[in-house]
């Protein structure tokens, strides 16, 4: 297995380009499989998540067409099968994603059902049961779930017990072509949602309200092709503005959306970053000085992202003072702090808080990645430490942030992979 070798130390310097969002680009490659036209996905991240959703449209039969930009073109016209096995299923949890639409084009869908993963168990109840109540029969046997409709799936009322980012986006999926009108209330609020939706709408869906709590689908007997373009990921981009902020450094990240972080970037103000915020960039100057600690609590959208405490707990592990992380929306996501212990960061876990006191400088360790955030968290780490880190484990990484040792280095961290 590869892994990441980092001389920490180096204050990041430069600019660096924002990729396609994965959270979006996921959601909306499962949408292509809702029309029999062609769809074009551009400005896609390349990541291994998305190579595993390009994989799970090819074992259905759907060939994606990939063109000189590494832009996409899927025409699941040619779709064979309507199954997503447990051997993708289990390498990515997204994979559920392909259940909606299935259901609602096709009638039926076979999806193995997700098993729990590094951060907690990730139930998929509220996907089943919101199917449930637009008419699907489904069963769940042998490790899959079991989807199947006779005719259209029905418009209905569904309230969301919680705020699920992919049960809001299934539901949504399967909605566009429902017969009649379907509302999620308590629908989750995620950018990355409303740029679901906003595809589906290029696609000729009827979707309002995205990007509040309550969203209204009208459902059409069928859609179309169209050329949509994937928005600036925002967990990377708060990844690199942190990765700045931890070493004192100044950066501006290019191709973004300042208008999707704010709770991150009050947060790097508040700990002492100057930032400067563009249309399409974000700029941080911490002005060489060492970062003041902070407390985040994560919450769904527009609340701080959980996809992102993680990465504050590695600047808060050499911030002055001490700070608190806590997390509402996972049972089980603190992995990280173990590992950054070991480099002499000083946190301790109290029930879903963790307790960070300031050190003034953590120590290089061979450390785990045991998630792709907790990944982001321990090269922060790294990158603040005296001497060498290994990061072992970095498949994690390379699910969600492209190219990063390429990135980091052109902000003149010393970082290189060693290959297993
Ligand atoms: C998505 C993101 C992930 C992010 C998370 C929360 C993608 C591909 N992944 O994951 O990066 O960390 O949102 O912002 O977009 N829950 C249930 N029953 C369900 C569904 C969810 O109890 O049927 C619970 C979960 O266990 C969790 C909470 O709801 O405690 C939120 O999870 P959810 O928003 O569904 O996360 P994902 O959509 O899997």
């Amino acid at each position: 297995m590869d892994k990441l070798l980092i001389k920490g130390g180096v204050r990041l310097q430069g600019e660096i380009r924002i990729a396609g969002a994965k959270n979006s680009a996921l959601p909306i490659l499962a949408a292509t499989l809702l029309t029999h036209e062609t769809v074009q996905v551009c400005n896609l991240p390349h990541l291994f998540d998305i190579t595993t959703m390009l994989e799970l449209l090819g074992c259905m039969g759907v060939q994606p067409v990939i063109d000189e930009k590494l832009n996409v073109e899927i025409d699941s016209s040619t779709i064979a099968h309507f199954s997503a096995p447990y051997e993708l299923v289990k390498t990515m949890r997204a994979s559920i994603l392909v259940l909606g639409p299935l259901l609602a084009r096709y009638g039926e869908a076979e999806v193995a059902l997700p098993g729990g993963c590094a951060i907690g168990s990730r139930p998929v109840n509220l996907h089943i049961s919101a199917l449930q109540a637009m008419g699907a029969d489904i069963v769940v046997e042998d490790g899959y779930i079991k989807a199947s409709v006779d005719g259209r799936l029905k418009g209905a009322s569904i309230f969301m017990d919680m705020v699920t980012v992919t049960g809001t986006e299934n539901v949504m999926m399967a909605a566009t072509l429902a017969d009649g009108v379907t509302t999620i209330e308590n629908a989750a609020r995620e950018p990355e949602v409303v740029d679901l939706a906003l595809c589906l709408i290029e696609m000729g869906a009827k979707i309002t309200g995205q990007g509040t709590d309550t969203i209204v689908i009208e459902g059409v007997k069928e859609l179309k092709g169209c050329s949509y373009s994937v928005m600036p990921d925002r967990i990377e981009t708060g990844t690199y503005l942190i990765a700045a902020a931890a070493t004192r450094g100044h950066i501006k990240v290019k191709d973004t959306r300042p208008d999707i972080l704010e709770s991150v970037l009050s947060k790097l103000e508040q700990a002492g970053a100057d930032i400067k915020v563009g249309d399409n960039w974000i700029e941080l100057d911490m002005h060489g000085k060492r970062p003041k600690s902070v407390s985040v609590r994560t919450a769904p959208y527009p609340a701080f992202p959980t996809d992102m405490q993680a990465q504050f707990t590695a600047l808060n592990s050499v911030a002055e003072g001490t700070g608190s992380i806590t997390e509402t929306v996972f049972e089980n996501r603190f992995m990280h702090v173990h590992e950054m212990n070991r480099m002499g960061a000083a946190i301790r876990v109290e029930g879903n808080t963790v307790i960070v006191d300031g050190v003034d400088n953590l120590k290089g360790a061979p450390v785990m990645a045991t998630d792709l955030r907790a990944s982001a968290s321990l090269i922060i780490a790294g990158l603040v430490g005296e001497n060498e880190t290994t990061v072992d484990r970095i498949y994690h990484i390379d699910r969600g942030y492209e190219c990063i040792e390429e990135k980091l280095q052109s902000l003149g961290a010393q970082i290189r992979r060693l290959p297993a």
